[in-house]
């Protein structure tokens, strides 16, 4: 009975209802916010994941000025539909080194995350000058044009300097060889030993088919090719990061 009168008070003295409202209200903010200030990082630990070599992020540069994540996202949500079709749900430390990331919003075509190795170069190379002759049902548009265009690498190595000043760890070494790195990694012929010591795993290949040049296209298939690889899954451990 008197819990009621009491609350009776409260209900009828607008500004004691504000300032308790607030009150409830600011005790969920604190649990929320509070623990944020103790922890160093929250992105949990993951073995694999490495910086993007210059060709990849070169390429990681054409999709954002083409604007593929209008139509698709990179992030794979923890439910069972989009695990089953895209493969593991994302983590956090997969999309550390993006700058800006690159989730996305819209799935007017599939999530991206995991593109990475599902189809040879040759398929992408096929697939970006026409959409249609591979899936005749696709309305992406062609980007033929990106064979065409020879890549502009002579921004690389300061590329490399403002992805390390947003904390990407780009060391010295990688900075000063981010020209060679790139051209390394698309001339299989080439001596890669450094490129893979600096980058483990970095794939190398002539991706667009066109030895002789390197091209927009050459970067957008090598980051596509990497997207969702450098984790490996097999001895990834959830629980693990369980604190
Ligand atoms: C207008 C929307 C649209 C834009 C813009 C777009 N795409 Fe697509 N994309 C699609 C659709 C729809 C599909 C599914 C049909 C197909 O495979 O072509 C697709 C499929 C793909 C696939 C195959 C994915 C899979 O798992 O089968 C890749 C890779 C891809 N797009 C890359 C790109 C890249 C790179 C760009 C930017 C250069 C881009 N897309 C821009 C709509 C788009």
């Amino acid at each position: 009975m008197s819990i009621l009168v009491k609350h009776d008070t409260i209900e009828r003295n607008v500004t004691l209802l504000l300032v308790l409202s607030l009150v409830v209200v600011a005790i969920g903010g604190i649990v929320e916010i509070a623990p944020l200030f103790f922890f160093h990082n929250t992105i949990e630990k993951v073995d694999g994941m490495r910086p993007y070599t210059p060709l990849e992020l070169a390429g990681r540069n054409i999709y954002i000025r083409e604007g593929c994540y209008t139509c698709h996202s990179q992030m794979i949500r923890p439910f069972r539909d989009e695990v089953e079709r895209y493969g593991h749900y994302s983590l956090a430390a997969e999309s550390m080194y993006d700058h800006p990331f690159q989730w996305g919003s819209t799935r007017t075509g599939p999530d991206l995350a995991r593109v990475g190795d599902r189809y040879s170069s040759q398929w992408h190379v096929d697939h970006l000058n026409d959409p249609r002759a591979v899936v005749p049902e696709s309305i992406m548009p062609s980007y033929a044009f990106l064979g065409r265009t020879l890549l502009d690498t002579t921004l690389i190595g300061p590329e490399l300097v403002a992805n390390s000043r947003v904390g990407v760890p780009y060391d010295q070494a990688m900075i000063d060889n981010a020209r060679a790195d790139l051209f390394a990694q698309a001339s299989p012929d080439s001596d890669t030993t450094a490129l893979l010591e600096r980058y483990p795993k970095a794939r190398v290949e002539d991706f667009d088919g066109d030895p002789k040049r390197i091209t927009e296209m050459d970067a957008l298939i090598a980051y596509l090719q990497v997207l969702g690889t450098l984790v490996d899954f097999s001895s990834y451990d959830e629980t693990s990061n369980i604190r």
